[in-house]
Parts: C-alpha cells; structure tokens; sequence
C-alpha cells in the first residue's frame, strides 16, 4: 500500500502529513529558514527543495509520492454555476469562465474543478452543475514539480486549500451542517465557509500572528526576531499584554464582519460551529476573544482528522492535500 506525503509551504512553517490507506498517519512541522517565503511565495525552489529533502530525510519522513498546496498567490480558484455538461465539454469551456482572472495566454494555464452539487429538474433530470474550479500557470506546477524533484520526490498533485479541506470533511454530512474553518497563519488570517461539506466561500484578512511582533517589540523594547520568539514560547506572559489584546480584538471584529455577511447572505442555514487552525489557534488569549466577540463555538480543527497527532492543529492543509 503506498504512502502519500501531503506538503503546505507556509510563511513560516512547513506541514507534512503522511497518509496511507486513506488514513493519516503522521503529521510534522518544521520552522522554514528565514525569509524563503515572501508574500506567499517561494524565493528560490531549489533551496526549498534542499530543505524539504533534509528535513524529510532527518524526520525519518517516509513516502512514495507527494501533492501540494499551491498558495492562493499563485492559483485561481473559484465557485461556478453552469449548466450540466460532460467532462469534455467542461475542460473546453473552463479557459473562458477564468478570462478575467488570467494574464497571459490561457493556453498557459491547467485547469481543474471538483463537481461540489449536480442540480436536477422536477424529472431529477441533471440541468445545472455547482463547481469549484482552479487554473494555475503551467509554469508554476513546472517549478514545483522540479523543486520536489530536486528532493528526490516525485509530485502527484498541486492543489488549492479550499480543494484540500473538502476532502476532511465527512462524505456523510448532513447537507444542512454548516460550518466554518478558520486558519489563523503567520501572514494572514482564512476563512472557508462549508455547507454539508461542500464549499461556499472564502475570505482573507491580510494579517496573521506577525501582527504581534511589532506590538510585542514596541512594548518590551526588543527587536521583532525576538518578539516573535517570545511570542511563540509567551515569555513573560506575552501574549496578554494590552497591546495584544487589542490586536485580538480587531481580528475578532473582522472575522465577525465576515461571518455576519456570510449569514446575510445564507439566511436559511444555521452555522453551527467554527473549526480553529493554524498556529494563531495555540495563542490562548487570542482563540477567547473570537469565541466572547463570535458568540459561537470554537472546536479544535483536529476534530476533522481521525488522529490525534501533535501538529494536527497546524498540519491540517497538508493532510487534505494527501488525501487528494
Ligand atoms: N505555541 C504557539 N504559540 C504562539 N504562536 C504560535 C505557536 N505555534 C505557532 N505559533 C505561531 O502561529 C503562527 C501561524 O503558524 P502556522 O504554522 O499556521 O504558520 P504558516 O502556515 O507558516 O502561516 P501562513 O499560513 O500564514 O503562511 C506563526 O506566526 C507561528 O509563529
Ligand atoms: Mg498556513
């Protein structure tokens, strides 16, 4: 039975969840060196190759083939409404619904989609499809296939997050179970509305964790390198200092305004419950504030994995990715 070794470059930290027989079986993360991502993006692929092969190989990380997430810096992704269509017909006509996106040529470009409803008539005759579908440069699944290959892996699939985390949610979900996960990253902070499973929107708000550095150095007259470790190991308490707190509590009112807008427009699904990850999810004082200001309940994200792996919390992308 072969291994699959799912990858989430992060900004600040790689996630590999190993999956074998449809089953995750380890999660590890590890700090990248400083400055090889930025803005979402790798700096040089084949120093990212280096330190995946080092780290998998230090790890004792074992598998037989990897897939990847691709940042949503450098993939499109969207939901879509057509009409039902076959394979075919859907692969001519995908270029065309991503025309306002893309830059270049659309010959330069792979397109994908994963069917989330199949809409049917009063004769339960198929008129309309619900997808959610992706283009990304060929040049950019080229750089990732060749940053891998330098590890010595060999890439299977590169796909976006959204795409990922459909495949930890349950195949049995009630379709009326709505809920939302929310990755609190070093960058940024997501938000992926699903209902019964199926994909409804997203949102990002354009600051993570990093926020506190700054607020952490100003307030304890240290520079943000150490800031950040000592938020990260909450030295001296840290984390609560005021000047966090109120950077808690603005993250808190952006992710309401989100959520209140989600409901708007959704009135007739009741969101039950918000699945918390990302390392942001770890900061105590922080995971108190949403739940006080969202007034709904906050479970750990690792209830969408059947392991109960140390980095689950945080590895969460990259198992969806494996299970791909
Ligand atoms: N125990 C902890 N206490 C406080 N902060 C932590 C802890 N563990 C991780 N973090 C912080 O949480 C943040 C997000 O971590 P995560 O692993 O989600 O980053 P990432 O995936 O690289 O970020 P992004 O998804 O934004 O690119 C980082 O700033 C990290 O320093
Ligand atoms: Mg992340």
């Amino acid at each position: 039975m072969s291994k699959t070794a799912g990858f989430d470059i992060g900004s600040r930290f790689l996630h590999i969840a190993v999956v074998k027989k449809q089953g995750v079986k380890r999660i590890f993360s590890a700090p990248l060196p400083e400055g090889s991502v930025r803005e979402g993006r790798i700096v040089s692929y084949e120093a990212m190759g280096d330190f995946i092969k080092e780290t998998c190989k230090k790890n004792k990380i074992r598998f037989d083939d990897a897939a990847v997430i691709l940042p949503s810096s450098l993939c499109f992704c969207r939901r879509l409404s057509v009409p039902a269509m076959s394979h075919e017909q859907l692969t001519v006509n995908l270029p065309y619904e991503f025309r306002d996106f893309i830059t270049s040529e659309k010959d330069a470009y792979f397109y994908d989609y994963a069917v989330l409803r199949v809409i049917h008539d009063a004769n339960e005759e198929p008129v309309g499809l619900d997808l959610m579908a992706a283009a990304a440069l060929k040049s950019t699944i080229a750089d990732y296939r060749g940053m891998f290959r330098r590890a010595g892996i060999k890439l299977k699939t590169a796909i976006p997050i959204e795409m990922a985390y459909i495949n930890l949610m349950s195949k049995n979900d009630d379709p009326q179970h709505c809920h939302c996960l929310i990755d609190v990253g070093h960058t940024a902070i997501r938000l992926y509305m699903y209902i019964g499973g199926r994909f409804e929107s997203s949102h990002m708000l354009e600051y993570g964790c990093s926020a506190l550095d700054n607020a952490i150095a100003e307030a304890l007259h240290v520079d943000p390198f150490i800031a950040s470790s000592y938020r990260e190991a909450n030295h001296d308490d840290c984390q609560s200092l005021p000047e966090c707190m109120d950077i808690y509590q603005n993250m808190a009112v952006e992710v309401q305004r989100v959520v209140h807008f989600f409901r708007y427009n959704n009135p007739d699904v009741e969101l039950e419950h918000i699945h918390i990850t990302g390392g942001g999810a770890r900061i105590r004082p922080l995971r108190d504030t949403l739940e006080n200001t969202l007034s709904i309940p906050i479970l750990d994200a690792t209830e969408l994995l059947n392991i109960d792996a140390d980095d689950g919390d945080i590895g969460l992308g990259a198992s969806g990715a494996a299970l791909q």
